[in-house]
């Protein structure tokens, strides 16, 4: 089969799929890991033992609680607005403590999958009867349109889980920039970002014994081949984790162990792999202060309040609209 260029597709997926593997060099979006066996795989990635990411996180809540609720200010009441609220596990440590302080507010968890959101409500329902919760579904992007609409009352942004690290900086301060538009001077965003360690912690965290982490990379290839009519072969395909800690970048890869060819039907396209040739599959970036700042700077936000936990392997800020 001779690849003719392909401009019209029918959907984000198969465009991005198709841009990123006639590439040079071959790239696919991390987003599109969180299928329904995604989600499992990242869900067990969370309760692997180098993952130390999540438990960092729920410590800084559970420890902090009390700060964080005192910085929130909720005496007129608040929105708790959740970007990309998953399953929520760091989230209730936060949001029992607040209702069983009495704060006014109404948590918004929105995210990407309806399935999670509504499990999520469910469980919500059962362990903090008291709470008052809206489930929203919709991207990042659908939703920073939304946010400006939530100006009845002050709100605080969230976004857990460094899941900010997926983005290069450009597109972390466009991101920013965005969310910034909708805060009013009362307003905050509360956002974790994972700090720069001893690059063989990091490193470790990306490249599990068990293959956790390389069964949710190669969970790519499986997509495409059950939506896209593609026969990648997974075992063909090694991953391998970069962390430089120059630009404090992760990087991961698939990279082909042979010369191969791989075809995906729904897109006419025939994909040639050289022997060890890579597909870059995500970035998780890891910050310091210095790198928070500048992103805050460049996005008019102000940092005005910061959580670690004993290690100071992860943060949580607190930042203001500095316009
Ligand atoms: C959910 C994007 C924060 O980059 O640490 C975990 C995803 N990838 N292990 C991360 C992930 C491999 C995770 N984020």
């Amino acid at each position: 089969m001779k690849n003719t260029i392909k401009t019209t597709f029918a959907s984000a997926f198969e465009e991005d799929v198709y841009k990123g593997l006639t590439n040079h060099p071959k790239y696919l979006f991390s987003k599109y890991i969180y299928d329904k066996r995604g989600d499992k795989l990242f869900q067990d990635i969370m309760n692997l033992p180098e993952y130390y990411l999540t438990n960092c996180e729920y410590n800084i809540l559970k420890n902090h609680a009390e700060e964080i609720a005192g910085a929130f200010n909720a005496t007129d009441g608040l929105d708790l607005i959740e970007l990309g609220a998953g399953d929520g596990k760091k989230t209730k440590v936060l949001l029992r403590y607040l209702v069983e302080n009495n704060m006014d507010f109404e948590y918004l968890p929105i995210d990407i999958s309806q399935n999670a959101l509504e499990e999520l409500e469910t469980s919500l329902k059962n362990e903090i009867p008291q709470l008052k919760v809206k489930i929203q579904q919709g991207t990042y992007f659908q939703i920073l349109e939304k946010l400006a609409d939530f100006n009845s009352r002050k709100k605080v942004i969230m976004m857990l889980g460094s899941n900010i690290g997926n983005l290069l900086h450009q597109d972390a301060i466009d991101f920013l920039k965005h969310i910034r538009a909708a805060m009013s001077p009362e307003d905050m965003l509360f956002m974790g970002f994972d700090q720069k360690k001893h690059p063989q912690t990091i490193q470790d965290a990306y490249n599990d014994k068990t293959g956790v982490t390389e069964a949710f990379n190669k969970n790519l290839l499986i997509r495409i081949n059950s939506e896209l009519k593609a026969n990648f072969e997974p075992d063909a395909f090694m991953h391998w984790e970069t962390y430089n800690p120059e630009t404090g970048t992760a990087k991961s890869f698939l990279v082909s162990q042979k010369e191969q060819e791989v075809k995906i039907g729904e897109l006419g396209l025939n994909v040639h792999f050289d022997a060890w040739e890579t597909i870059h599959t995500e970035i998780s970036q890891k910050y310091d202060d210095q790198v928070v700042g500048w992103l805050a700077e460049q996005s008019g936000l102000k940092v005005t309040d910061a959580f670690t936990d004993e290690k100071g392997y992860y943060k949580n800020y607190i930042f203001r609209n500095n316009q």
